[in-house]
């Protein structure tokens, strides 16, 4: 059995204040709460170059958030909605995973993710959808509990607090599930098992 659990975090936006961002560092809070070892991965910071599929030889803020997600048990998600989907940003980082297409096991196997999109409008969820698609693609496991975000701009004050407490709770709740799920895999990790294998021969 694994003893400590690890989330790490990954999202927010260029913009110097990010409500993806405040919303991803309180998720991370629930996670922390649930006795997770977490770790968060600010998009804005991790300034990471274009994805390149012929790079041999990526940068240190790739192999940063490479390293991190190998060795994760959970994953939290959160973008921003930009013209109804994720932010070329946010996806960018999402490219560079390939780089974990050689790993053993390959990609997000047996990592859970909690999904989180924020919106200037009210269709947050459409960001939560489109990262689904990805985990799914990526072999990893979305839990079923996600949080859009609705009106951006009002739901976080200037030092990054949620201003409903509402959403604090809704946050910290998805940082929880996240590592209990994540703790419940690692009891009896998937990998090696059959179809794990016939995945990793595709
Ligand atoms: C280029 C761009 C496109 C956007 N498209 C949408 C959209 O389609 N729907 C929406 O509700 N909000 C949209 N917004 C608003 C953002 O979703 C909102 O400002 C969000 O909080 C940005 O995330 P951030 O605070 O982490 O930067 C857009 C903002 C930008 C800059």
């Amino acid at each position: 059995m694994t003893s400590s659990i690890k989330v790490v975090g990954l999202g927010g936006s260029l913009a110097h204040a990010s409500s993806s961002l405040a919303a991803l560092r309180i998720t991370l809070e629930g996670a922390d709460k649930a006795g997770a070892v977490t770790e968060l991965l600010d998009v804005r910071e991790l300034n990471l170059p274009m994805y390149d599929p012929t790079e041999k030889n990526p940068p240190d803020s790739v192999r940063q958030l490479c390293k991190a997600v190998e060795n994760s048990h959970g994953l939290i998600w959160s973008s921003p909605l930009y013209h109804g989907t994720i932010s070329g940003a946010f996806k960018n980082a999402l490219d560079w995973l390939q780089l974990l297409s050689t790993k053993n096991p390959p990609y997000l196997t047996d990592k859970v993710v909690g999904l989180v999109g924020a919106a200037g409008g009210g269709h947050g969820l459409q960001a939560i959808n489109t990262m689904e698609f990805v985990v799914r693609a990526l072999r990893g496991w979305a839990v079923p509990l996600v949080v859009p975000i609705s009106r951006s701009w009002a739901a976080f004050d200037e030092n990054g607090g949620a201003t409903d407490p509402k959403l604090v709770q809704q946050l910290h709740s998805l940082g929880e599930e996240v590592t209990r799920m994540a703790r419940r895999i690692s009891i009896e990790p998937l990998t090696g098992n059959k179809v794990t294998t016939q995945l990793r021969k595709r």
